[in-house]
């Protein structure tokens, strides 16, 4: 499957977003990762629709974004509005998860569920065919920066193997404490979407987009 790498503007430097998210496209990301988070599901607070909605347009990057935020059914015509392509939600955040996926593809966008680490993937089970992604948190939600949850690994290859006894080619991302020293057992795993926040802004951005793009050649 294709590698894809997802940077998190959640890490971004916000005086100068605009040019650090050119800088990501430039050296081969080709998802951009908004991490929404309402406060509430999550205990952070990070920004919405306005972002997204203010650099439609600063690059062709997939606008890949996380909705950490309860009841995220009230907000997918809006995120669709400002822009989203994928929108991914929670599965721990909704009443009904089969009505959200409804009408995110109904809004004409690509379905993400999340699962966040205490969830167990066998969660999935009644929607493995109905996403066209999943997502696997490697952190506990709501800050950049933590470190990496190594039982995760265990996550992805269960998911994996169960998406391919269903003969699903379904994309598997993963978000959270993931820097070019560990996205190799990721990888292994069974992802082929990685979220990086801080590995990719802190520093220099280009050098650090390339040593993902390096790594994925590899495989
Ligand atoms: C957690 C956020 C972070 C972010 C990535 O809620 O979703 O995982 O995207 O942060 P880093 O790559 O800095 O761990
Ligand atoms: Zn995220």
């Amino acid at each position: 499957m294709k590698k894809i790498l997802a940077p998190s503007i959640l890490s971004a430097d916000f005086k100068v977003l605009g040019d650090q998210i050119r800088t990501t496209s430039d050296n081969g990301a080709e998802y951009l990762h908004f991490d929404v988070m309402d406060g509430m599901f999550v205990p952070s607070i990070s920004f919405g629709m306005p972002v997204l909605q203010s650099i439609q347009g600063v690059s062709s990057q997939v606008m890949d974004v996380h909705l950490m935020v309860t009841d995220p059914i009230r907000y997918v015509e809006a995120f669709k509005e400002a822009g989203a392509e994928i929108l991914t939600v929670h599965l721990e955040a909704c009443e009904d998860i089969q009505a959200v996926l409804d009408k995110i593809h109904a809004c004409g966008m690509k379905a993400g569920v999340s699962v966040k680490p205490a969830t167990p993937v066998d969660a999935l089970l009644p929607i493995l065919d109905q996403a066209e992604m999943f997502l696997i948190m490697s952190v506990e939600p709501g800050f950049g920066g933590q470190a990496f949850i190594p039982e995760s690994l265990d996550k992805i290859r269960a998911l994996r193997a169960l998406l391919n006894e269903k003969g699903l080619d379904t994309d598997i991302e993963v978000d959270g404490g993931i820097y070019l020293t560990n996205v190799r057992e990721v990888l292994d795993a069974g992802a082929n979407v990685i979220v990086a926040g801080s590995a990719v802004f802190k520093g220099n951005i280009g050098e650090n987009v390339k040593g993902f793009m390096e790594i994925f050649k590899e495989n």
